[in-house]
């Protein structure tokens, strides 16, 4: 569904990614494995449309369309052709209520029906969004922001979600909940692309890993492989 091929990532004189190739199949969830400021941002931010200033295909091709590059189109069109991302931290707007933030993630559409459908499943993967769906943003907890962030990108009726770093900050016990949810997200017929720093929890969930340093992939293979790899644990799995 996405082939990644050479892409490199520039911020002024600063090469943060140095011609990776990757690749998602339909349906699957993949993960982007690496120590802080290898890259992994870059990468997903580059596929949104967010960076301009990158070199390298981002060959889009979901089931039943033809193939697109998305490098060099706009932010608005990527989400269009239903590639999503929920972005690290927590970027949800602070002064507008959770549902108001929700109907802001379906910006691209206007089949009413539709929005309100998956304004619902959103709820239902997230029921504390739904106790809190007057509230305003940023008064919800760390974690609910988080949740919100999640929800609001599966609102663009996305093939393709990008998750940057979803468990970052949060409890134990939500960590399991965010990565049940992101299991849930994949059974309803949705491809993940998962950014992660809790690398365990990412190898176990992916079919398939790759790991930056640098700007480089260092290392790939199956998530269970690469639990099992002596390099991954060292490195990765506190030894
Ligand atoms: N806007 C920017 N301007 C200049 N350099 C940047 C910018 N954004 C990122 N970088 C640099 O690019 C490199 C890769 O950053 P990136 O955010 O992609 O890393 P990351 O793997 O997501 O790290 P983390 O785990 O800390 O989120 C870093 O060296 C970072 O300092
Ligand atoms: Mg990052």
């Amino acid at each position: 569904m996405l082939k990644v091929e050479g892409l490199h990532v520039y911020y002024g004189a600063i090469h943060a990614v140095k011609g990776i190739d990757i690749e998602i199949p339909e349906g699957s969830i993949v993960t982007l494995i690496g120590a802080n400021g290898a890259g992994k941002s870059s990468t997903i931010r580059a596929v949104s449309g967010l960076i301009k200033s990158i070199k390298g295909k981002i060959l889009y091709s979901p089931s039943g369309a033809s193939q697109t590059d998305l490098a060099g189109r706009a932010p608005e069109e990527i989400v269009k052709l239903g590639v999503a991302m929920s972005p690290e931290g927590r970027r949800i707007l602070p002064h507008l209520t959770v549902e108001e933030n929700l109907q802001l993630g379906a910006f691209s559409r206007n089949d009413k029906d539709g929005i309100e459908r998956d304004r619902d499943r959103v709820y239902s993967l997230f029921p504390r969004l739904k106790e809190r769906s007057w509230q305003k943003g940023g008064t919800l907890s760390g974690g609910e922001q988080q949740m919100l962030a999640l929800g609001r990108a599966l609102m663009c009726e996305p093939k393709l979600v990008m998750l940057d770093e979803p468990s970052l900050g949060l409890a134990p016990i939500l960590v399991k909940e965010v990565f049940d949810i992101i299991g849930e997200i994949n059974s309803l017929g949705k491809t993940v692309l998962l950014v992660e720093q809790n690398a365990f929890a990412a190898l176990k969930i992916a079919s398939y890993a790759y790991i930056l340093e640098v700007g480089r992939i260092v290392l790939q293979g199956r998530g269970e492989d690469l639990l099992k790899d002596p390099r991954v644990k060292e490195a990765y799995l506190g030894g």
